[in-house]
């Protein structure tokens, strides 16, 4: 039961942290507030509320009472072209979430294992024509456009355009000040991405083929043209960036630790360095919730109204869950990390990311590259306060010796 709100105090006021901080190494500020102040405003981002500790972020994403996503409000909106699922509470939500599910659910993602295997056996031989490659760009960019492209249905031709697409829209999103030069980019990806769904749905309605474009567009009463291009957008918005970078840094963190490499190449495991590669660095670091009714937490109250921050990569390193939670590794037993969200809103495509990098990426590139490794004096650095991931990542491919 929560405490009555009259006893909550004000929630305290950090003015140390600054943005600079948060993009350049957001662990050293986290693990500073879920010591001192786990519940905060960040003057830092306009005096917003956010949580730190693990119970209070997963608190924030399944308590649907206190807790809700729908907001108009928002930037969000304006920059997807429509209202999405992302931002509704309730039946609503529940309708278009449930749109989506049996494209995405774990029986119906294995038939694209088989087509996955092949996008990565290319990737692969490409690489092979060189000793060494930047698998930013090399790798783990292609391997993101392709497997979604399959995976949502979209022919091969607009697999160049994905990164633009969800650059677009992420940029658009956050785009707080309103800024019409900002939601000019978007409102043009929005136009291509509308022509490029329209024209696939014609296709899909004529040869369905279990993607997410064509499960939406075959249901027997399916959501409006509106609605499905705009949860498509989630689709590209919410896992184009974050797959690329959650692969990369899982890649980086096995590098980085030779013997939990080989660990992985002799056991032929990888779901487990996978999902450690997911803790360990949040693509998506935090997810906003409107309060829908006042409560205490921690002594503090959170007034109705308010939008929060609730923070997944704090929830990951906190160390009432995880023992030296900075430290990549793959052999921790216990792996229930908050980055795919928790709740209603839960992501839809943590079986499809699993699928294609724990069975197909990693063996695959290990297994053709097993002396692969960083290359010395070329620092790989991390970057972002709200999407985080390697800004690049150069390896020597096979290491001789
Ligand atoms: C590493 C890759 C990914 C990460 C880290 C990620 C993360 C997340 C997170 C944190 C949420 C919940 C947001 C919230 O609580 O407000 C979410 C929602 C969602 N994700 Fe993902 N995602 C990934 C990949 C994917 C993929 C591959 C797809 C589908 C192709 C996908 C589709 C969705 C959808 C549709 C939602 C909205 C669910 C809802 O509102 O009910 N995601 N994702």
């Amino acid at each position: 039961m929560s405490d009555p709100v009259e006893s909550g105090k004000k929630i305290p006021t950090d003015t140390l942290t600054t943005i600079e901080m948060l993009e350049n190494d957001p662990r050293q500020v986290y693990a500073r507030l879920r010591q001192l102040t786990p519940i905060v405003r960040l003057s830092a981002l306009g005096g917003r509320i956010i949580f730190t500790k693990a119970a209070d972020v997963k608190r924030v994403k399944t308590d649907s009472v206190h807790f809700g996503s729908h907001d108009i409000t928002t930037p969000m909106q304006r920059a997807f072209g429509g209202h999405t699922l992302m931002r509704k509470d309730g039946c609503p939500h529940l309708r278009e979430r449930r749109a989506m599910e049996p494209a995405l659910n774990p029986d119906q993602i294995q038939k694209w294992k088989p087509a996955f295997e092949v996008l990565v056996d290319r990737l692969i031989e490409n690489l092979a024509s060189n000793s060494t490659a930047n698998l930013y760009s090399a790798f783990a960019t292609p391997l993101t456009a392709g497997y979604l492209s399959l995976l949502l249905g979209l022919d091969y031709i607009y697999e160049k355009h994905l990164f633009d697409w969800a650059s677009a829209l992420v940029r658009g999103a956050m785009n707080s000040g309103f800024d019409p030069a900002i939601f000019a980019i978007s409102d043009l990806a929005n136009k291509e991405m509308n022509a490029c769904f329209d024209q696939m749905i014609m296709q899909k309605k004529a040869s369905p083929d279990g993607s997410v474009l064509s499960v939406m567009a075959n249901e027997d009463e399916p959501l409006s043209l509106a609605q499905i291009r705009t949860n498509m957008k989630i689709c590209v918005g919410g896992a184009v960036i974050e797959t690329r970078d959650a692969l990369l840094s899982t890649i980086y963190g096995l590098l980085s630790n030779p013997d939990q490499l080989r660990n992985c190449i002799s056991s032929n495991e990888w779901g487990p360095c996978c999902d450690e590669g997911l803790r360990w660095v949040a693509p998506i670091q935090a997810s906003p919730r409107i309060v829908k009714k006042s409560l205490v937490m921690r002594g503090v109250l959170i007034p109705e109204g308010e939008t929060v921050m609730a923070v997944q990569a704090s929830a990951n390193h906190d160390e009432e869950i995880w023992h030296r939670a900075d430290q990549f590794d793959s052999r921790r037993e216990f792996n229930e990390h908050q980055t795919f969200g928790d709740g209603a809103h839960q992501c839809l495509g943590g079986n499809a990311y699993r699928l294609i990098v724990a069975d197909v990426a990693l063996p695959k590139l290990f297994s053709r590259f097993p002396t692969m490794c960083l290359e010395k004096n070329r620092t790989v650095f991390f970057e972002g306060f709200a999407f985080r991931g390697p800004t690049s990542l150069p390896v020597i491919l096979n290491q001789s010796g």
